[in-house]
């Protein structure tokens, strides 16, 4: 894995006070490399709720979770749109007829109004009705992933599980082949690990990621089966049926969201069992705290950090924003916020008190955390029902990847045979 480079200072905007400044490299700040949740941890004790980093190119963070709330909920303010949809429209109209038209991951790109047509399709596809039929699918699965490591004495946990669980069920889910995982999965790890902002590079990126699912979204256009692609296919938007366009970019979306997020939330999970055996011993007892175990593990590692765009120049919680400024919601410092989480760094499953951000709130809340707390929990059930104590292989330290998703790049697990 290539090493991340420390972006270069930047100078500060005029508008923005010197006591709002921090220095956090969101992709390569040495402290997320060495122990993302140590220093997501520092940052929640020692930066403004709002702050300005002179990192990747200067921009705004809102660290504290009453900003991430506000800021999330205030589509008005804070945008996820790079441009707006009429913009997008007119570039996609100018475009000579047949020429390939710009990937637009939907719904999280799209703001209200629009954002509701792209995000209602996929509503019934993730409620928890539909969630709760793959079930024993998924622990099939991670019995079978689990068997295969446990006569060895330990696995590297990304790759023999975290990685192949959430991607074989979403890949079956989404009816792509399964075996092309490895594939699919090089080039999800591509998108995630650059840190560029030109608009035709990370255009060229989806365009690599839409490419290899193409043949399959095309195939089931004749030929529905029981998946999202077909489904999609069955969908409207603005009274006009799906088009390819439409699926490639609810593809691109899937794809990234499905494939990169619970790989990283079960292996800071695994870390944390690892390096605290009572814990272990305390679940094994009493399996039916999973669900609490793994709430808490969602507050305490909180690992995504969605981008906005300010959408106009305004006042947010009394710090100037101009518009086009990026402001990063820091959703693991929300979570560790000592204003709403006494102790925040104790890690305590019966914890009361408000739930965790680590889904996001707002119109753009994750879609997808049905499935992911059923594959969180069952993973975590039957790791304690399968596995004697395990501990981290001291000889193999952990580092960590940084970006807008925060997790080990591998945790090497041991136990005694
Ligand atoms: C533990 C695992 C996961 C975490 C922590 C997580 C976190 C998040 C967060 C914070 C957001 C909001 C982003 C924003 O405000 O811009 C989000 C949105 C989304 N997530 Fe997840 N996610 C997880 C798993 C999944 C899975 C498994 C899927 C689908 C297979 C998924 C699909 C989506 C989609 C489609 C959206 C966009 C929703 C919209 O814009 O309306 N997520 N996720």
């Amino acid at each position: 894995m290539v090493q991340p480079v420390l972006s270069p200072l930047v100078e500060r905007p005029a508008h923005v006070p010197e006591a709002l400044v921090y220095d956090l490299d969101y992709y390569a700040d040495p402290g997320v490399l060495q122990d993302a949740h140590g220093r997501a941890l520092q940052v929640a004790k020692e930066a403004p709720g709002v702050f300005w980093t002179p990192r990747q190119g200067g921009h705004w963070v809102l660290r504290s979770h009453n900003a991430v709330f506000e800021a999330s909920r205030d589509t008005e303010r804070f945008s996820n749109a790079p441009i707006s949809f009429e913009q997008l429209q007119a570039i996609i109209e100018s475009l000579p007829e047949g020429a390939p038209k710009p990937l637009i991951p939907a719904p999280i790109t799209f703001d209200p109004p629009h954002h509701a047509v792209y995000r209602n399709p996929l509503q019934k596809a993730f409620s928890p009705k539909a969630m709760n039929v793959l079930k024993d699918n998924i622990r099939a699965l991670a019995v079978e992933l689990i068997e295969k490591v446990k006569p060895q004495g330990g696995c590297a946990f990304v790759k023999d599980i975290s990685e192949p669980m959430p991607v074989t069920i979403f890949l079956q889910m989404f009816g792509l082949p399964v075996d092309r995982q490895r594939e699919y999965r090089d080039l999800v790890e591509e998108h995630f690990a650059q840190t560029d902002k030109d608009p035709q590079l990370i255009q060229a990126r989806l365009r690599k990621v839409a490419d290899v699912m193409r043949d399959a979204i095309l195939e089931r256009k004749d030929n529905p089966q029981n998946d999202l692609i077909s489904l999609l296919w069955d969908s409207e938007f603005n009274g006009q049926k799906a088009t390819l366009h439409d699926i490639e970019n609810y593809a691109v979306m899937l794809f990234t969201a499905g494939l990169d997020t619970v790989v990283n939330g079960m292996a800071l999970g695994a870390v944390h069992l690892a390096k605290n055996p009572q814990l272990q011993a305390e679940m094994r007892a009493h399996p039916e705290k999973t669900s609490d175990l793994t709430e808490e593990m969602l507050r305490r590692y909180t690992f995504t950090l969605p981008p906005r765009f300010v959408a106009e120049d305004c006042e947010f919680q009394g710090v100037q924003m101009k518009k086009g400024e990026m402001a990063l919601l820091f959703l693991p410092g929300a979570d560790l916020d000592a204003a709403e989480y006494p102790n925040p760094e104790v890690f305590d499953a019966n914890r009361e008190g408000k739930p965790h951000i680590a889904f996001g709130a707002g119109p753009h809340r994750c879609l997808g955390s049905h499935l992911a707390r059923i594959e969180l929990n069952i993973l975590y059930e039957e790791m304690m029902a399968r596995l004697p104590e395990f501990r981290l292989d001291p000889d193999k330290p952990l580092t960590y990847h940084g970006g807008h998703v925060w997790g080990p790049n591998e945790v090497y697990l041991k136990w005694d045979v």
